[in-house]
């Protein structure tokens, strides 16, 4: 069976993106695949986080990864912290990666830019993520289009070293990204990402938000004044991401959608858009209340950095034997 590695950031408000992007992926991975997710605090950490609401946010994420279908009896669901070999790979990697690779990446370009200060960590970071990866000779990393470069830098580290040191090494993973749900645009300015830091609440729709602030952020969503409904996301940014969001749930391609569809505008469009939303959504704040408050929830993280931590230590001790550290 393939490997499957993928992580979510545990800083609050998991959206529409992070699900349509990644998390439904994981889920869908489950039945064939041997599935390690990971809940990265390490990487969380590379902006200032305030420990109580870290703690939070690690318990939050791993109740949602469990409320959308990821199944522990199945999957590996642990704490990036709780396994050391994330670290150790990560200083590892650091010593195989070039400075102007990692200056190059353009989510590093866009965090530092215009800063006159910018944490060595934020620099580094893809270096950690691509430790996450190799440690678990990772077959297949289900990720959002936006983490495309990190998963070509992590690839290019694993065939620098494997060249150095051997093709047993480490296994070089490919990316899997989704049709429809790869990068889901921010709703009230659809040229850029949707993301859980925006200020503005009604640029994204986060997993647990109730069916009125669903509706309010879906019917309030920029578009543009022309009145056709086309899939252009060049010129209708704000119209495609809507169909595109559509399709991610409908399981239909846009092209079907606007064969059969008899709306009158976008208001008809963002209609639909919102029952859809509101019913893929019920289910998983059903499930959501319920784990979170269950003692199962800290037994199922203990168990799975166990686990994880067993495929670990296997990877460790061969990549410090190739690098012929310790005696
Ligand atoms: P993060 O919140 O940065 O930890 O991202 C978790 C996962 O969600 C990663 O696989 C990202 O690529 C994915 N993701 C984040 N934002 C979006 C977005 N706007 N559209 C699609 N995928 C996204
Ligand atoms: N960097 C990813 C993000 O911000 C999260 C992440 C960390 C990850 N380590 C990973 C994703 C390993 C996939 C595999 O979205």
């Amino acid at each position: 069976m393939k490997r499957v590695f993928s992580g979510v950031q545990p800083t609050g408000n998991i959206h529409l993106g992070n699900y349509l992007g990644a998390l439904k992926q994981f889920v869908e991975l489950q039945d064939d695949h041997e599935c390690i997710y990971c809940i990265v605090d390490e990487h969380a950490i590379t902006v200032p986080q305030d420990p109580e609401e870290l703690r939070k946010h690690i318990l939050d994420v791993a109740a949602l990864y469990m409320a959308i279908g990821i199944d522990p009896k199945k999957s590996i669901i642990f704490v990036q912290s709780a396994v050391s070999g994330h670290a150790e790979l990560g200083w590892i990697l650091c010593c195989s990666s070039y400075t102007g690779e990692l200056y190059r990446m353009t989510q590093f370009k866009a965090k530092s830019g215009g800063k006159e200060s910018v944490g060595t960590g934020l620099l580094t970071y893809p270096v950690l993520m691509a430790a996450d990866i190799l440690l678990y000779d990772t077959d297949v990393v289900p990720v959002g289009n936006d983490q495309k470069q990190h998963i070509e830098l992590c690839r290019d580290i694993a065939i620098r070293v494997n060249h150095r040191f051997g093709e047993d090494t480490f296994v070089v993973p490919d990316g899997r990204f989704m049709k429809a749900g790869a990068r889901v645009m921010a709703l009230d300015d659809p040229t850029q990402k949707m993301s859980k830091s925006a200020l503005n609440e009604h640029s994204r729709i986060s997993l647990l938000d109730q069916d009125s602030k669903i509706k309010k952020s879906i019917m309030r969503a920029t578009t543009d004044s022309d009145g056709e409904i086309r899939f252009d996301p060049e010129n209708k940014p704000g119209v495609s991401n809507l169909l595109n969001i559509y399709s991610a749930f409908s399981g239909r391609s846009v092209e079907e959608i606007l064969a059969d569809q008899n709306w009158r505008g976008y208001g008809d469009l963002k209609k639909e858009l919102v029952a859809l939303t509101q019913e893929a959504l019920r289910p998983i704040k059903q499930n959501y209340d319920e784990i979170r408050e269950s003692d199962e929830l800290k037994a199922v993280l203990r168990d799975g950095a166990e686990r994880a931590n067993a495929i670990a230590e296997k990877t460790m001790k061969r990549v410090r034997d190739k690098f012929g550290l310790g005696f």
